[in-house]
């Protein structure tokens, strides 16, 4: 399966402006691969697929959790959002044999992982800052992204702990946990 094979697909199954996002992610990935040394065909694949799940309907969610007996964590249940990650993982891996880092890179690209290798933060990051993200600040953080991944993605999690008290909402036990481990290693 190639990429454009792959495009076509995203494109018949995601809105406009989903595709254009996983495109611009996959771009992204691919250069901060480059940068860091990693396989940019990989990273390009890993970007493009990281959000398959992301417009399942509710209903097909449900039937994909059940015949694949996915568990879910109790967050997981509460924020359907957070799910796709879980979901996309294990579609990557059945549509397109995707390997057990690229599985991860898509586990945990909406939450961050402590157990984030350089790959997946890659992937985490370039979902954040791909070129159609347009937030204050994410000139800013493409350019920590190209030196200093962990700098990128401490950025990046005070950001969702700021929006996620502003908007009352709670904040997955990964992410906090990921941000210490960052802070700790230092
Ligand atoms: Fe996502
Ligand atoms: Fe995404």
């Amino acid at each position: 399966m190639n990429l454009e094979e792959i495009q076509q697909y995203l494109k018949s199954i995601l809105t406009e402006k989903r595709y254009n996002h996983s495109v611009g992610t996959s771009k992204m990935a691919k250069e901060l691969a480059k940068i860091y040394g990693l396989d940019e065909e990989k990273a390009e694949f890993a970007g493009l697929i990281h959000d398959i799940a992301k417009e399942m309907s509710k209903e097909e969610a449900d039937e994909y959790i059940k015949s694949h007996g996915i568990i879910l964590d109790e967050i997981e249940k509460e924020v359907p959002a957070l799910l796709h990650a879980k979901l996309g993982a294990s579609i990557a891996k059945e549509k397109y044999n995707a390997d057990e880092q690229v599985q991860n890179a898509i586990l945990y690209h909406t939450t961050g992982h402590k157990n984030m290798d350089t790959f997946a933060k890659i992937i985490y990051i370039a979902d954040k800052i791909e070129e159609n993200r347009t937030f204050d600040g994410v000139e800013e953080l493409r350019e920590i992204a190209k030196k200093d991944l962990d700098k990128a993605i401490l950025r990046n999690i005070d950001y969702v702990i700021e929006k996620a008290i502003r908007n009352q909402r709670k904040i997955h036990p990964d992410t906090t946990d990921l941000k210490k481990y960052i802070l700790e290693k230092k």
